[in-house]
């Protein structure tokens, strides 16, 4: 339904073409579009970073103001209260689970935690030196190959169950690709100990002895989860929803999703984070980096700051540095080179006029980041984890997406190549 018109005249016409705006619960009115391609028009938006590409009730940002809403819930509740498989209820259903419908939730999820024995052997196919996300964007696509019982995807049962295997297994692909990046045998999941501390056993257990996970750490890692569960309309969140819009296969949409997030500029700068860090090598280096990351000649940007969306702070960051001290202290890590000069950039970063007038505050990244080595994670692994904790939040789109009518997705475009033009004989040219 239509709240307000707005009307637009085209060089100067005396026409105007009424486009009608809605209003959602939250956020700027959007102008709906729509009616201009029979008029003979596209908008223009690289990087559809003005444009509303779908309707949608699982989460919301304000950048200017820092918020991140969950169904209506603020991220620093839900990183205080609450645990990362409720937050993937939440997600996923819309509403909070009373006690009994989280129990049940919870089982459900330790019921998928395995995955399929013969997909053991399909990690052998990969060199030992493989990047982990090379591997995981591959072993979640071939999730299809070996899941195909539940695939209708206009079923809603079948869209849970889907959501099930990959909250489930999601965990137990991740620490594999790592076991097998370092030559050790995959740990099978356990299904007494809590998600996080499931995961954590089968990074760093071993078949030759009982692993105990440490409570600060696995909340640490339950935190990290939960922060970065999803982030609505992202690059990679909309790009499995664009793979959705075809109808592909839910393990193949979140195949693309993981590709997508391992760019350096989304889910790939908690890597970065650390690589930068390494590459500085020295906190007297420092002053170097901060004139490359601000000469407008020289590529090089600081890791770990600025947030196409938040403007004013990434509130996950401020939860995050947060439990970076919590994890620094429980590991009596004081004297890290890599924290000292994370450190000082940070300082620097929230000091400096280039960095203040520009708004580039440290992001989650930066600060997952300097946890994840603090715990022992590979760097390597960093964005797996992050592949990880989002495919809730890709699932719960994709979910939505095929709940509601939908049609292919479709960008249009500003077409600057040559305009029709004959065909010459290659002896002619
Ligand atoms: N270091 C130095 N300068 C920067 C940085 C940075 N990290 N980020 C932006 N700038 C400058 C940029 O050069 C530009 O300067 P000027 O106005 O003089 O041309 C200005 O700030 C605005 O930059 P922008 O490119 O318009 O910003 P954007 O919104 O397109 O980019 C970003 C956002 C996250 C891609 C970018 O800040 C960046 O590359 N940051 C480092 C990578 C990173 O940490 N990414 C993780 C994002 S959080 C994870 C997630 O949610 O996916």
């Amino acid at each position: 339904m239509a709240d307000k018109i707005a009307k637009l005249s085209i060089d100067g016409s005396d026409s105007e073409i009424e486009l009608s705006m809605y209003s959602g619960s939250e956020g700027p009115d959007v102008i709906d579009v729509r009616p201009l391609t029979g008029q003979g028009y596209f908008t223009y938006d690289p990087g559809f970073v003005s444009t509303a590409a779908c309707e949608s009730k699982i989460t919301y940002i304000d950048g200017e103001k820092g918020i991140l809403l969950h169904a209506g819930y603020p991220i620093e509740q839900l990183a205080e209260n609450s645990s990362y498989l409720e937050t993937c209820y939440l997600l996923l259903n819309g509403e909070l689970p009373t006690k009994d419908q989280l129990a049940a939730f919870v089982g459900t999820v330790k019921g998928h935690t395995m995955v399929h024995e013969q997909m053991h052997h399909f990690f052998q196919g990969f060199r030992r030196d493989a990047h982990p996300m090379a591997i995981m964007v591959s072993v979640v696509g071939a999730l299809s190959a070996f899941y195909h019982d539940s695939l209708d995807i206009n079923d809603a049962k079948h869209r849970e169950v889907c959501a099930f295997r990959l909250i489930a297994k999601m965990p137990t692909i991740a620490a594999m690709c790592y076991k097998y990046s370092i030559g050790m045998p995959f740990q099978y999941p356990r299904n007494d100990l809590s998600y996080a501390e499931n995961f954590l056993h089968m990074m760093f257990g071993n078949p030759c002895e009982e692993y105990v996970p440490n409570p600060i750490l696995a909340r640490a890692m339950d935190r990290i989860f939960l922060l970065h569960a999803d982030h609505e309309q992202n690059a990679s969140t909309s790009t499995v929803r664009l793979a959705g819009s075809s109808g592909a296969n839910p393990f193949a949409c979140i195949a693309a999703g993981v590709a997508t997030l391992w760019g350096p500029a989304h889910g790939g700068a908690n890597e970065a984070v650390l690589n930068m860090l390494e590459e500085i090598g020295d906190a007297k280096n420092i002053p170097e980096f901060i004139a490359r990351a601000k000469d407008p000649e020289d590529n090089f940007r600081l890791m770990g700051f600025g947030h196409r969306v938040y403007r004013n702070f990434d509130p996950r960051a401020n939860v995050m540095k947060t439990t970076c001290d919590e994890v620094l202290a429980e590991l009596g890590i004081k004297d890290d080179p890599m924290l000292e000069i994370a450190k000082q950039l940070e300082q620097i970063a929230l000091q400096d006029e280039y960095f203040v007038k520009r708004k580039l505050y440290p992001n989650v990244d930066f600060y997952s980041g300097i946890i994840l080595k603090a715990i022992g994670i590979p760097s390597s692994m960093f964005t797996v984890i992050f592949a990880l904790s989002r495919t809730i939040g890709w699932i719960s789109h994709w979910a939505e997406f095929h709940s509601e009518p939908n049609k292919i997705g479709r960008p249009r475009q500003l077409y600057t190549g040559p305009s029709k033009r004959d065909y010459v004989e290659c002896s002619d040219r």
